[in-house]
């Protein structure tokens, strides 16, 4: 099949429909600017579950995505759009490159939520950039950027609520936005939403169950994708 992208965790393939493209989610995982690289059999499947359940969960609560429907245990059908190059980190605890940065300790709760902008740039490392940056750059409006920020601080606001139900704390996310194709006018919520672009640790001990299992070498990665998957499915069946 003719693939239209290829990223580090996903590709994208054509459809009959110009205006919808099928996303499928790889079991390669890679860490540090693709420094770091791996295959975990089965990440792409529950990888694709997760984002499927988180998507469906935020329609339904108002939110815009470019989800179309479900295809195959690893794809997903999405609408065209073009990614705007900007990754939106949304923080509630400290954790990371903020820890790093600010020298707060790993753990500490922030009183309101952070959001922080990277320009995805492989060649430049995705550097963290100011409203200014994106100005200069051209890569949304005064007014897109505002929009974005109080979108993705709704979904945080969802999101949070969703994972505590299910025994568990969201610390922080990445999350990327893309203009609809054809007109390019609306913005909505794109790529995905799953334990590789997410920290989510217990609610009860802070043990870590996402991708830094990888980062840092904690072993048992999958088996705690496979239980924030069973937590989160659990709990959507309740709801
Ligand atoms: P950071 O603390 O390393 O800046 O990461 C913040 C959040 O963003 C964390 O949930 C992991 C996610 N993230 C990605 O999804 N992709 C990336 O390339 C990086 C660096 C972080
Ligand atoms: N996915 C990113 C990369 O490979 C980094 C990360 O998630 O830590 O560069």
């Amino acid at each position: 099949m003719k693939i239209i992208y290829e990223g580090k965790a996903k590709r994208l393939y054509p459809t009959d429909n110009p205006l919808e493209v099928l996303m499928e989610f790889k079991d390669d995982a890679t860490a540090f600017n693709g420094k770091k690289k791996a295959v975990f059999d089965n990440k792409g499947r529950i990888n694709k579950q997760i984002t499927l359940l988180l998507y469906q969960f935020l329609e339904k609560a108002g939110v815009q995505t470019h989800f179309v429907r479900d295809h195959d245990e690893t794809k997903m059908i999405v609408q065209r759009v073009d990614i705007i190059p900007i990754e939106f980190v949304v923080r509630n605890v400290v954790a990371g490159s903020l820890s790093k940065r600010i020298g707060l300790e790993e753990g500490a709760a922030l009183t309101r939520p952070i959001v922080e902008y990277y320009y995805k740039n492989d060649d430049l490392g995705d550097p963290m950039i100011a409203p200014d940056h994106i100005r200069a750059l051209n890569l949304a409006t005064d007014d897109e950027l505002e929009r974005i920020r109080d979108e993705a601080l709704t979904i945080n606001r969802l999101l949070t609520g969703f994972f505590r139900d299910a025994g568990l704390r969201l610390v922080d996310f990445k999350v990327e936005f893309g203009r609809r194709h054809p007109d390019l006018q609306d913005i909505v919520l794109a790529d995905e939403i799953s334990p590789d672009t997410c920290r989510i640790w217990d609610l009860e001990t802070n043990e870590i169950l996402d991708k830094d299992r990888f980062r840092r070498d904690l072993g048992q990665v999958m088996e705690s994708y496979q239980r924030i998957w069973e937590r989160i499915s659990g709990h959507a069946a309740h709801c």
